[in-house]
């Protein structure tokens, strides 16, 4: 092995061994092999669950040294230099804010709290600690989401006039679905708005750049459902026969938007949209990008392939449907070649390289903090509007890594 190679080894904590604590787990433990050159080591040190068998099981299968029922042990350990925070929404704000005072840099998921001030609170305990963050917006990773990037900031598709985007899932579309605690609001906040349409905004504010106004609706269409306890199962389960009990937020959120003026979408406007009782899509993470000169679109479900048009004259005018290659995003550092797909766990540790290395004072090319609070003003402001039936302004968020005005 080379000598150039740094050995940079980095202690992990976690905390909440879910199904995302799991992705995470595996995310760092591929890393090595995945960009070896990096010479990043992740050891996993530590992780908490309040749930005993969780944090057997991060031990016994997931390959941590040690476990605890209390997330306030893994902060004060004095191996972890960084955590993985996979906890439910409303545990988002105390372990973001205890994180941060505790000097460790945290890579967390979405939605960061149950609405803008939470996530807020969070931003503002990170930028007086210093750490790095990292936000679980792991759509970004998609090497055709980074082509797409590229393309629209090269210009190829001239100015951005419009882009439609959907975040369909029908992780819930079966009435007797779980009401996990993503369907009450002291655990969740919102429903689908926190949970998918957050993503759509942080895809689509990175892409094309902040969002300055919507005009919202929002719909519950699925009133009750059989109650999960937490800390089992997951949030596809199907329960036939159990105790119903109230869904507390919304299954459906739309809006339309307008864009911040910039060179790259001077007045671009447009729609997005979220479902998670969608029957027939499965997991259709979309968006429609349309511009003076081209377009292109995406959807998860085809997480490798992209469609592309570009120019108004030729006998092949049209979408171009291209397959992720070596010379998309991380691609290369997966597969040798294109047609031998990456899958969603791949963005994760895409995710993970980009945490760490910024982490270690490399490019910051992570999601950010304030990437968390633009996307969180984004969901609260189209809650607003559906109930105040109005337009609502958002207000700029500095340091975020969206398209930048040109
Ligand atoms: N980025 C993505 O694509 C993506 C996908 C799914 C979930 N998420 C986000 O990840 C977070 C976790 O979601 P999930 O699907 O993994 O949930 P999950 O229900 O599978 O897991 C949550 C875990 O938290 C544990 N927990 C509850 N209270 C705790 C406490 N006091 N201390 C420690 N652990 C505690 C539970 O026992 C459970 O094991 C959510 O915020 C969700 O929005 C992101």
């Amino acid at each position: 092995m080379s000598t150039a190679i740094p050995n940079r080894t980095v202690g992990i904590g976690l905390i909440s061994v879910g199904w995302m604590g799991k992705v995470h787990s595996r995310a760092y433990q591929s890393l090595p092999i995945v960009y070896p050159e990096l010479g990043i080591k992740p050891r996993l040190i530590i992780a908490a669950d309040n749930v005993q068998e969780r944090a057997d099981y991060a031990v016994d299968v997931l390959g941590f040294e040690s476990s605890t029922l209390d997330y306030r042990e893994v902060l004060a350990h004095p191996d972890v230099d960084v955590v993985s925070i996979c906890a439910p929404n409303f545990l988002h704000a105390e372990i973001g804010i205890a994180a941060a005072k505790a000097g460790k840099s945290f890579w967390i998921e979405k939605p960061v709290g149950r609405g803008a001030s939470e996530t807020e609170a969070v931003e503002a305990a990170a930028i007086a600690a210093g750490v790095t963050t990292t936000i679980g917006f792991n759509y970004r990773n998609a090497p055709a989401v980074e082509h797409a990037k590229e393309l629209i900031e090269s210009g190829a598709l001239g100015r951005i006039t419009n882009i439609r985007g959907t975040f369909f899932a029908d992780y819930s579309a079966e009435p007797n679905g779980a009401l996990s605690w993503r369907f009450i609001r002291k655990f969740a906040g919102s429903g689908v708005l926190g949970d998918l349409m957050g993503h759509l905004a942080d895809l689509v504010q990175y892409l094309v750049g902040p969002i300055e106004e919507v005009s919202g609706i929002t719909k519950t269409i699925i009133t009750e459902r059989p109650v999960l306890e937490m800390g089992t199962g997951t949030h596809f389960a199907v329960i036939e026969g159990g105790k119903l009990e109230p869904v507390e937020n919304e299954d459906y959120a739309g809006a339309l938007i307008r864009f911040a003026d910039s060179a790259i979408a001077a007045g671009a406007v447009g729609t997005i949209e979220a479902s998670r009782v969608a029957v027939g899509p499965r997991a259709s993470y979309t968006f429609e990008i349309y511009g003076t000169e081209g377009s292109l679109k995406w959807d998860f479900e085809r997480m490798n392939e992209i469609e592309i048009a570009i120019g108004r004259k030729g006998e092949h005018i049209g979408y171009q449907r291209v397959m992720a290659s070596p010379s998309f995003g991380d691609f290369g550092s997966f597969q040798p070649g294109a047609g031998t797909s990456m899958g969603y766990d791949d963005l994760k540790i895409v995710e993970a390289r980009k945490f760490l290395e910024a982490y270690f004072g490399g490019a910051a090319k992570n999601s950010n903090i304030h990437d968390a609070v633009s996307a969180a003003r984004v969901v609260s402001a189209i809650e607003q509007s559906a109930e105040s039936k109005k337009w609502v302004a958002i207000s700029p968020v500095i340091g975020t890594t969206a398209a930048i005005s040109k």
